[in-house]
């Protein structure tokens, strides 16, 4: 896992009695990070919030942390160059971890448009906790649906570097989940991450009754 090392010497970690196993096994569900990557317009706030209401009907211990709200608080000091883009993915990867320890399942809603910044994020959370799920949407769709009216804004240079218009998105080469947004009903694409969800082992108990369609 990479991990910066702190800038003082004389910090020292200080580990909690109740661990992450006691927690799952309280939760009935592992800890995970679904860590969704798209334009902005591909729908990850959307699909995170509809997984979110789905799980937390069946008892899960869940959050989002999403671009457009974090960008207000945590990461508020930051733009949209590369190096900006950069920290806020590493500033949102270090919380999603402390979040996994808690045995909560995580849905980041980024657009994360560089393969290196999601391939740290995925080291940083760590392997078996990091589910990266790719909204795949044409640029002209999202365009086409321009929800905020930036896309228009970019157009006219209004806004600079703005992803998939004056700004690269690297598409994931080997996501662990690909919904294609732009023929997927919300229903459908929720169903679609519960499955792999529950292939992947993550519901520990009974309480858990899969109904994904
Ligand atoms: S990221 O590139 O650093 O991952 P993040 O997901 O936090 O981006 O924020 C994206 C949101 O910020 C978009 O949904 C959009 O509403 C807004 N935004 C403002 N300026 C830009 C820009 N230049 N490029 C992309 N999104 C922008």
């Amino acid at each position: 896992m990479e991990e910066l090392a702190p800038v003082s010497s004389n910090v020292v970690r200080h580990h909690s009695v109740i661990s992450r196993a006691m927690r799952e096994a309280s939760n009935g569900h592992k800890g995970c990070v679904l860590w969704f990557t798209g334009l902005s317009g591909a729908g990850k706030s959307t699909l995170a919030h509809a997984l979110e209401e789905e799980l937390f009907g069946r008892q899960c211990q869940t959050c989002v942390l999403d671009g457009d709200n974090v960008r207000h608080g945590l990461c508020g000091d930051l733009g949209f160059s590369r190096e900006d883009r950069q920290e806020n993915i590493r500033r949102i990867a270090e919380m999603a971890k402390l979040f996994v320890e808690t045995g909560t399942i995580v849905m980041t809603a980024f657009i994360s448009p560089f393969r290196e910044d999601r391939r740290k994020a995925r080291s940083v959370i760590g392997e078996r906790d990091f589910i990266e799920i790719f909204c795949d949407c044409p640029t002209e769709i999202c365009e086409s649906r321009d929800v905020k009216g930036h896309y228009k804004k970019a157009r006219a240079g209004l806004i600079p570097e703005f992803t998939g218009i004056t700004s690269p998105y690297e598409t994931p080469e080997n996501p662990d989940c690909v919904i294609d947004t732009s023929k997927l009903s919300l229903q459908e694409s929720v169903g679609k991450i519960v499955n792999l969800l529950e292939l992947s082992g993550l519901f520990l108990s009974d309480h858990f009754v899969p109904q994904a369609g």
